[in-house]
C-alpha cells in the first residue's frame, strides 16, 4: 500500500460545468454529485454560489444530498461573495469556501487594475472573512502559473498564517510545463515557513495538453490535493483528467501515492457526465474513450489475444469496462479472425480460417470494420461452397 494520500477534488460541477453550451439541470447536478459520492471523491466543487440564483440553489441541493465528501463552493475573493458561499453551504456536514484571487502581473495589472501590496492585503482579508463562516477554507491564487514565486510564496504563506487550511496552485492558463510546475510546487514546500500546515492544491489547465502531467508533477513535489474533471472537462481545453490522474497514481507504485476512488466506478461514471452534459468523449481519450481497450492491428491483435499485457498496461476490468476489443479491419490478421470466431460459438480449422480470410478481406477492405453479422454471413457463404 502507497504511504501518501492524495485527495480528488473534483470541480465538474464548477470548472467543468462552465463548457460553452454544456449547463446541466439542479437535478443532474445532484444526480452527478451522487455519483462522484459513490466514486469516492473527497471534495467536490458544487458551484459558484454567487453567480446565478440557480448555482446558489444546486450548491446548497448537493450539500443537503452527499454526506461523506467535503461540499465546497467558489467565491472571489469579495465579501458578498463568501457570505452567499457560505449560505448556500450552511447544510453540508464538511463545507469548505474556495475563495481567491488573481496573483500574476498580468492580473493585478490588466484584470484587478491594483498593486502587488493591496492583492495580498485583500487575499489575507477573504480568508479571515471565510473563516468567520466555516473552518475549511482553501484559497486560490489564480493564473499562479505565471505568478512570480517569490511573491507567491508570500501571499501563500500569509493566507496560511490567516487561516487557509489548503492552498491551490492554479495554472489557470495551462502555460506551465510540468518541470516548471513542479518546481513551483517544490518552492513553496521551501520557502513558506508555515507550509506544514496547509495542503497544497493543483489546479491545472490543459490549453497546452499538460494539465495531467503538471498535475502529476505537481504531487511528486509535495502537493497533497489534484483538482480535476471527469473527462477533463472544462474552460477551453479543459482541466485535468480525474480518471488520467488517478490511474497514473495506480499504475506507478514508485510514487508511492493513493487515492480513495474506486475505480471500476470509471467508465460508468464518464458516461453519465458525458450523456447529461451531451459532450461526447473522443474515441482516443485515455481511459475512458472508446478505444481505450481496442485492438484494430494485426500485430497488436496477435499479442494481447495470447497474453493481454503485451499491449495494455492496465486491465480494462479495473476501470470498469468487462474486456478489451478485438476490432476486425483490414489490417486484422488470422489470429484476431479466429479469436473473433470463437466468440460467436465457431472453431474454425486451419484450412477453413485460411479460406475465410480471404473472404473477410474482401469485405474488410469495402467496410471499416468487420461485425459479428458479416462473420456469420461470411461463414454460412464459405460453408455453401464447400458443401
Ligand atoms: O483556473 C482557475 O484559476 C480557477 C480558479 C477559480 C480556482 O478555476
Ligand atoms: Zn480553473
Amino acid at each position: 500500500m502507497a504511504s501518501d494520500k492524495v485527495f480528488i477534488f473534483d470541480t465538474s460541477l464548477r470548472d467543468g460545468e462552465q463548457v460553452p453550451g454544456c449547463k446541466l439541470k439542479r437535478e443532474e447536478k445532484v444526480e452527478i454529485a451522487r455519483q462522484l459520492e459513490i466514486l469516492g471523491v473527497d471534495i467536490i466543487e458544487a458551484g459558484f454560489p454567487i453567480s446565478s440564483p440557480g448555482d446558489f440553489q444546486s450548491v446548497m441541493e448537493i450539500a443537503k444530498a452527499v454526506k461523506s465528501p467535503t461540499v465546497c463552493g467558489l467565491s472571489r475573493a469579495i465579501e458578498k461573495d463568501i457570505k452567499t458561499a457560505a449560505e448556500a453551504l450552511q447544510y453540508a456536514k464538511r463545507p469548505r469556501i474556495h475563495t481567491g484571487i488573481g496573483t500574476s502581473e498580468s492580473h493585478i495589472k490588466y484584470k484587478l487594475q491594483s498593486t502587488q501590496e493591496k492583492i495580498y492585503e485583500r487575499a489575507v482579508a477573504a480568508v479571515k472573512y471565510a473563516k468567520s463562516f466555516v473552518e475549511d477554507v482553501e484559497f486560490y491564487a489564480e493564473d499562479a502559473g505565471r505568478t512570480d514565486n517569490v511573491y507567491l510564496a508570500k501571499v501563500i504563506e500569509a493566507v496560511i498564517a490567516a487561516g487557509a487550511t489548503v492552498v491551490n496552485i492554479p495554472d489557470t492558463t495551462g502555460y506551465c510545463l510540468p518541470e516548471e510546475y513542479g518546481a513551483k510546487i517544490q518552492f513553496l514546500m521551501e520557502n513558506v515557513s508555515n507550509i506544514h500546515k496547509a495542503t497544497i492544491s493543483t489546479h491545472c489547465h490543459n490549453d497546452l495538453g499538460l494539465a495531467t502531467a503538471n498535475s502529476i508533477a505537481g504531487v511528486q513535489a509535495g502537493a497533497r490535493q489534484i483538482e480535476c474533471t471527469i473527462n477533463g472537462i472544462g474552460e477551453r481545453a479543459g482541466n485535468t483528467s480525474l480518471e488520467e490522474v488517478v490511474m497514473i497514481m495506480n499504475q506507478h507504485p514508485y510514487l508511492d501515492l493513493y487515492t480513495d476512488i474506486n475505480t471500476k466506478l470509471l467508465t460508468e461514471t464518464s458516461h453519465l457526465v458525458s450523456e447529461r452534459m451531451g459532450m461526447p468523449v473522443q474515441a482516443n481519450k485515455a481511459i475512458v474513450g472508446a478505444n481505450a481497450f481496442a485492438h484494430s492491428s494485426g500485430i497488436h491483435q496477435d499479442g494481447v489475444i495470447k497474453r493481454r499485457d503485451t499491449y495494455e498496461i492496465i486491465d480494462p476490468l479495473e476501470v470498469g469496462v468487462d474486456h478489451s476489443k478485438i476490432v476486425l479491419t483490414a489490417r486484422s490478421g488470422r489470429a484476431a479472425l479466429a479469436y473473433r470466431y470463437k466468440n460467436i460459438g465457431f472453431d474454425l480449422t486451419k484450412d477453413e480460417l485460411d479460406r475465410i480470410y480471404i473472404e473477410f478481406l474482401k469485405v474488410a477492405d469495402a467496410k471499416k470494420e468487420v461485425n459479428d453479422e458479416d462473420l456469420n454471413e461470411i461463414i454460412k457463404h464459405e460453408r455453401k461452397q464447400v458443401a
